[in-house]
């Protein structure tokens, strides 16, 4: 069993690797085409220098949504090189979410490091993003590829939902009724959306018809709101040193993330107490009392189940897209190890 699961790990691991091998001269051509001053905040965020400059070769990020657009070209028979553009510009615009993201939580640390607005100010960081969201519709529409525009309309579609799914995020910090499906909905639109995306511009560039192209943005979407779930977890129960980001930030900031709302509607005490906890400023003490009464909510259990529901779902339109059967695999294996993940 132990190594049944070592080597599934081993071969996700190897498509990440991939990924980001074919992924990287790539983007860091595009990026090198950004004002010096916009590079070396970039060039900080993506782990390629430090904050005076230097080269260095730290925590790049995992790669999922490039590999994903990678896989699902694979998958519908083109080749790998055909979709590359698309798998930058997915890139591009996650990272461009995320130097705002941070500037919005107030997070201090992104993989492994002090956040962009950290270290070069809010201003720089948020600059930084605009870059990189001009830069990835610059890619796609310089890339020749047949498809460019009608693609570049896809991400822009993408793009607004993500925004739109970060105003609810925010909103809901105020409100104290949200209720699970709006939670949902707004997890759906700030990743699910990308990660739809993904695999659907993978698909698109790689020459698939209609019904493979749906079928490949419903499984990245589940995909998505099944990672999501998963990152919420781990910002109340992960360990910093694994995955390179806070823990209770999200406690402390009152965010409704699916266990922390699943948890205020569940009719328990442990509930009703964390009810009380998140309509007043919290301490570092409260946010990890916070924890354990999303626990024993039975919210932590509950989520894990949703979680579980939606790799079904997602692993349903992978079969039904009908791939080659490579591919299609390392999608599967990808999807159990993300459902999974600690890191
Ligand atoms: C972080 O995404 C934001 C979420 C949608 C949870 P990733 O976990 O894919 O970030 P990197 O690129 O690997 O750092
Ligand atoms: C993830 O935001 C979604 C986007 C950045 C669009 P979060 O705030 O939930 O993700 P982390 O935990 O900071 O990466
Ligand atoms: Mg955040
Ligand atoms: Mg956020």
């Amino acid at each position: 069993m132990t190594a049944h699961v070592d080597e599934a790990r081993r071969t996700v691991a190897d498509t990440l690797r991939t990924g980001r091998e074919l992924l990287d001269p790539a983007l860091r051509a595009a990026v090198g085409s950004l004002p010096e001053s916009m590079q070396r905040i970039v060039g900080h965020h993506f782990g390629w220098r430090d904050e005076h400059g230097t080269p260095v070769d730290e925590d790049q990020g995992k790669a999922i949504r490039p590999t994903l657009v990678l896989l699902a070209g694979r998958a519908v028979g083109a080749d790998a090189r055909q979709v590359l553009p698309a798998a930058v510009a997915v890139e591009l615009v996650h990272n461009f979410s995320l130097l705002h993201d941070d500037v919005i939580d107030g997070d201090l640390t992104r993989r492994h490091r002090p956040t962009a607005w950290r270290v070069f100010g809010s201003g720089p960081a948020i600059l930084a993003g605009d870059a990189l969201l001009t830069l990835a519709a610059d890619v796609l529409t310089g890339s020749g590829h047949p498809a460019a525009l009608a693609g570049l309309k896809e991400l822009n579609t993408t793009v607004l939902d993500l925004v739109d799914g970060q105003s609810s995020d925010m909103s809901f910090e105020r409100r104290a009724d949200v209720a699970l499906p709006e939670v949902l909905t707004m997890v759906g639109a700030k990743t699910g959306a990308l990660l739809g995306c993904s695999c659907a511009l993978g698909a698109f560039f790689g020459g698939a018809g209609q019904e493979r192209v749906e079928h490949l943005r419903r499984f990245g979407y589940r995909l998505g709101l099944a990672f999501q779930l998963v990152d919420d977890i781990l910002g109340i129960w992960g360990d910093p040193a694994v995955t390179g980001k806070p823990v209770h930030s999200d406690l402390r900031n009152r965010k409704k993330s699916l266990p922390v709302v699943a948890a205020l509607n569940s009719g328990t005490a442990a509930g009703r107490e964390l009810a009380e906890l998140y309509s007043r400023e919290m301490s570092d003490e409260d946010a990890v009392r916070a924890a354990r009464l999303v626990s024993d909510s039975g919210a932590r259990e509950w989520s894990r189940g949703h979680i579980a529901t939606l790799e079904a779902e997602a692993l349903h339109h992978l079969d039904a897209a009908a791939l080659e059967p490579g591919p299609a695999a390392e999608l599967a294996a990808l999807t159990r190890m993300l459902t999974g993940r600690e890191f």
